[in-house]
């Protein structure tokens, strides 16, 4: 059992037995039961995420940041996300994997469907795309060719040098219909799942009754379907982290623990709380 060295008792309870997939989420949705996600990007968390009832793990290009020390997601190339994807697939064989596509490899739809593509075979379930409207026909491309899809709306990161920064997005009426309509037109279009980051609650709490697809939020208040957060702020790994995370290791006797502690707390609605969620 090569990535099994962190054991603890408190994540024995809830191991995953049976492989999660899209029709598991949209049931949780439909049953009003939150589900768990959380950003990570090698096999020994991976296992670790499954033995702890993750739902969902995202390899997402915010590796850029924690793994390899850059200071965005822009320069992660398709070569970082499949070797981190292969890493995580070998360590987890129950999560859903989702896969994210970097910055520029998404830009037409031939260059999505040819990544996308080496995203899945890497050993991810979905891959996960930035932006609104534009990505309507790039969604219905992947989804008619059998690759489900997460969107990402509101606070995009690979879109910072546009958005002039890692700003709360959708407070103003216009941007806030505008994130609104393009969660429909995504959803509509065939994507499965849809990131929410860094938007009011009120308008995810919007949004997530609008559509009949799971949102996961990030920044987004808690009345997502689901929750994702980065596992380097979970584990307090972060210099500055942002004020929409948690380190659940401060509660926790020892890494497994902070997981399950980050789990528990989504389910029962505890996590987030006022003060990670933006007004
Ligand atoms: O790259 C990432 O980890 C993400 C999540 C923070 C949603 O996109």
């Amino acid at each position: 059992m090569p990535y099994n060295t962190l054991n603890s008792t408190s994540t024995t309870n809830s191991t995953l037995t049976k492989q999660v997939t899209v029709k598991t989420l949209h049931k949780l949705k439909s049953n009003g039961e939150k589900f768990v996600v959380i950003a990570l990007y090698d096999a020994h968390m991976a296992a670790m995420a499954q033995r702890c009832g993750v739902e969902v793990v995202l390899v997402g290009d915010s590796l850029g940041m924690t793994v390899l020390g850059y200071d965005s997601t822009i320069p992660v190339t398709m070569e970082h996300m499949i070797y981190h994807v292969e890493a995580v697939a070998r360590g987890n064989k129950k999560s859903l994997i989702i896969g994210d596509l970097p910055f520029m490899t998404y830009a037409t739809p031939n260059d999505a469907l040819h990544n996308a593509a080496r995203i899945m075979q890497a050993g991810a379930q979905m891959v996960k795309l930035e932006g609104g409207e534009w990505l309507a026909e790039t969604v219905h491309m992947l989804s008619e060719r059998g690759i489900p899809v997460c969107a990402h709306l509101g606070l995009t990161p690979q879109s910072v040098n546009k958005l002039g920064g890692y700003r709360v997005q959708g407070r103003d009426q216009a941007n806030a219909e505008k994130i609104l309509a393009d969660a429909k037109l995504l959803a509509n279009a065939g994507a499965d799942l849809i990131v929410l980051e860094c938007i009011p609650a009120a308008l995810a709490a919007q949004i997530t009754t609008a559509i009949y697809i799971p949102t996961i939020g990030i920044g987004a208040g808690k009345n997502t379907d689901a929750q994702v957060l980065v596992i380097n702020d979970i584990l307090g790994l972060t210099e500055q982290p942002p004020t929409f995370s948690k380190n659940f290791l401060l509660e926790a006797n020892d890494i497994p623990g902070a997981m399950q502690k980050y789990v528990s707390d989504v389910k029962a609605g505890i996590f987030p709380g006022e003060e990670n969620s933006f007004s």
